[in-house]
Parts: C-alpha cells; sequence; structure tokens
C-alpha cells in the first residue's frame, strides 16, 4: 500500500448530490450533469497512489479539480463518494480531535497567495506553527531562525511581510510549512503569482530543499513546464477526471489523449527527455556494446538531452551511458540523439 491512497474520489458541488452522484459513477460527463440536474461535478471517480519521499504534481487547466483534490487531503472538504488514507489510516473517520492533531503533526501548506500574517514579523510568522503546537519560545524561534537561513533570508527575521518582495514572501511561506517539520507539503498553485524568473529560483529552491528533505510533496500548477521541472509524477486532471498519471517523459512522449497532447506540443523535449530513456539498453537486440567502445564519452543515466547533445555533436562514434555504480548501461548514437529532438 501507498502511503497516500486516494480510492474513487467523488466530489459533486450542490445541495443535493445524490441524483448528479449516481449520474457521475455511471459514466456522464461534467457538462451534461450540470445541464440536468444543476449541479457541478468537482471530481470523477479520481484515484491516486502516492509514494513517500515522491514530488507528486497535479496539473490541470483552471477548473479542471486540482484545488478540489488537494483539498480532501487536509478534509478542508470531504467527498461525496471515496476513501482517502494516509498511512493506511482513514482520514474520513477520524474524530475532530484526531483531525487537528494530524492537520498540525503531518501537514505543511502553502498557498498561492503566501497567507503569512500581516501584523507579525517574519520570525513570528515562520514560529507560527510550533506555537500552536505549544513548543516554548526559545525553541520556536530557534527552529524558526534555522529555517528562515535554510530558505536564504536570513537578516530578514524582524522584516514584516508588506517590506519583502512576492518571492521573498513565499519564502517565508516554505519556512513556515517546513518549521513543524510535517511529512507532507501541500502546495496548490504556490509559485503561479510570482514573476517568471522568480518563479524559477524558488522552483530550484524547493528542488535543493527536497534533495536533502525527501518530504511527501504535492505541488499543484497548470503549468506543464513547472510540473516537469519539479514533479516525480505528473497527474493530469481534466473535468474532474483523471487523465494520465506517469513520469514526466511518459507524458511527453505518450500523451494519453489530444488534452494532455495540446499541453506537451510546445514543451522542450531536451529539458524532459533522458539518456536512460533515450538510450539502447545493454543486451538488448540492437545492442551495439560489443562494439568497441573504448574512447566513447559516458554519461549519466540521468543526464538530459539538451545536455547530451553537445557532446553527441562532438563525438564521432557514440556514448556510453552509466549508472550510478557506473555499470555501462546502455549506448546513444549521435542519429539517436538527434532524431530524439526532432521527433
Ligand atoms: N465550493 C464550490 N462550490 C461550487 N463549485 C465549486 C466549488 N469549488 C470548486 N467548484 C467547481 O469545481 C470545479 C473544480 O474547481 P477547482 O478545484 O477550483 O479547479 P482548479 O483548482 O483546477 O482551477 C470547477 O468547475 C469549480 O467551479
Ligand atoms: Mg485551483
Amino acid at each position: 500500500m501507498s502511503y497516500i491512497e486516494i480510492k474513487n474520489i467523488y466530489k459533486i458541488f450542490g445541495p443535493h448530490p445524490k441524483k448528479a452522484l449516481k449520474m457521475a459513477q455511471n459514466g456522464e460527463n461534467k457538462d451534461n450533469i450540470l445541464a440536468k440536474t444543476g449541479h457541478t461535478v468537482g471530481l470523477q471517480n479520481v484515484s491516486l497512489s502516492i509514494e513517500q519521499g515522491e514530488t507528486f504534481v497535479v496539473m490541470g487547466l483552471s477548473g479542471s479539480g486540482k484545488s478540489t483534490l488537494i483539498r480532501h487531503l487536509n478534509r478542508l472538504i470531504d467527498p461525496t463518494a471515496g476513501e482517502i488514507l494516509f498511512g493506511g489510516e482513514n482520514i474520513l473517520q477520524m474524530t475532530t480531535a484526531r483531525l487537528n492533531a494530524f492537520r498540525r503533526a503531518k501537514l505543511g501548506m502553502v498557498f498561492q497567495r503566501f497567507g503569512l500574517l500581516p501584523h507579525r514579523s517574519v520570525i513570528d510568522n515562520v514560529a507560527y506553527g510550533l506555537e500552536i503546537q505549544r513548543t516554548d519560545k526559545a525553541e520556536r524561534l530557534k527552529s524558526a531562525r534555522t529555517w528562515i537561513e535554510r530558505v536564504g533570508l536570513a537578516g530578514y527575521e524582524d522584516s514584516f511581510p508588506d517590506q519583502l518582495s512576492g518571492g521573498m514572501q513565499q519564502r517565508v511561506g516554505l519556512a513556515r510549512a517546513l518549521t513543524t517539520d510535517p511529512e507532507v507539503l501541500l502546495m496548490d498553485e504556490a509559485f503561479s503569482a510570482l514573476d517568471p524568473l522568480i518563479r524559477s529560483d524558488m522552483q530550484d529552491e524547493l528542488m535543493k530543499l527536497q534533495s536533502e528533505l525527501h518530504k511527501t510533496i504535492i505541488f499543484i500548477t497548470h503549468d506543464l513546464d513547472e510540473a516537469l521541472k519539479l514533479g516525480d509524477r505528473i497527474a493530469i486532471l481534466k473535468d474532474g477526471a483523471l487523465i494520465q498519471v506517469g513520469r514526466p517523459e511518459e507524458i511527453v512522449m505518450n500523451p494519453a489523449d489530444d488534452y494532455v497532447r495540446a499541453f506537451t506540443r510546445d514543451v522542450n523535449r531536451s529539458k524532459v527527455l533522458r539518456a536512460k530513456t533515450l538510450m539502447r539498453p545493454t543486451g538488448a537486440s540492437d545492442d551495439v556494446t560489443t562494439a568497441n567502445t573504448t574512447g566513447w564519452p559516458e554519461i549519466d543515466s540521468n543526464m538530459r538531452l539538451e545536455d547530451i547533445l553537445p557532446i553527441a555533436i562532438a563525438c564521432p562514434y557514440g556514448i556510453s551511458v552509466i549508472d550510478h555504480d557506473h555499470q555501462k548501461i546502455g549506448t546513444l548514437s549521435k542519429d539517436q540523439v538527434i532524431a530524439a529532438l526532432a521527433a
């Protein structure tokens, strides 16, 4: 069983969801259900398994159900039908006391509009979660100071939110979410309000932190480039239904339908495709590793096409692909690299 299990969730918005639910369960689409019942389908039979330590991105156009999905995970809303398990525990059956404890101990949230308390300094905003947990003052300030430093804001402890840029405010938001050491970070369009360069910095910052912290991150975005950059896996929603779940390469190489294809059409493939996806594996029928590969450049199997290209162009023969143990696991030819770019 995965760390988070979302099982056949339906969410119908409206006063009498029963009939609309039946229709949704019979596979009727969102537009028809709205026309016939006046009820909005927020989610339609969504099932997902999310592993501990992965960065799981949920992507889709505005109105596709992303926020509705993430709000189920902290039970800001409850499903019309379906189950949600965290570490095997059904969160829909939690008592209010258990739910509050669960939220405080396990979940950290980062919002699009930062959600900082305007009359509190940076350090008091960051320490807020620990204050709620009644951690003593010296300890919570010490912890807050550590996280402020880790997100690159040392020196701004006593500033107030409105004295900071958007990017800095979101760093405070991130530090605040991390100070209570949650297992799960819920981030709903957390970077969507930021300017492109700042946004890219925040993505890098999050990836750096994640490589050290290994949190389970559920990250919502409507931006495929952001999804491909951050996600270990990506789920794509349309009209409340799950269209595809996969690794970035899978989404780009094998879009499940025209909706996903429309998203992926303009993607820079060279930033997504990696050596291990493109290579001829050692031992395959068209394997060339029996050829003399001495003198071939060696590249890491995780290297991306954009970094492989200059190597491929400069080398007259082939490239050896090696794994993290420095074992050769495949080969790449210049033609293959160019074909991958052109496809
Ligand atoms: N509280 C609500 N009441 C009625 N309809 C809602 C509510 N919240 C969301 N919806 C509807 O559910 C669908 C999904 O919305 P949402 O999850 O906010 O999408 P996204 O976050 O992907 O933009 C939309 O059709 C939206 O209008
Ligand atoms: Mg939303």
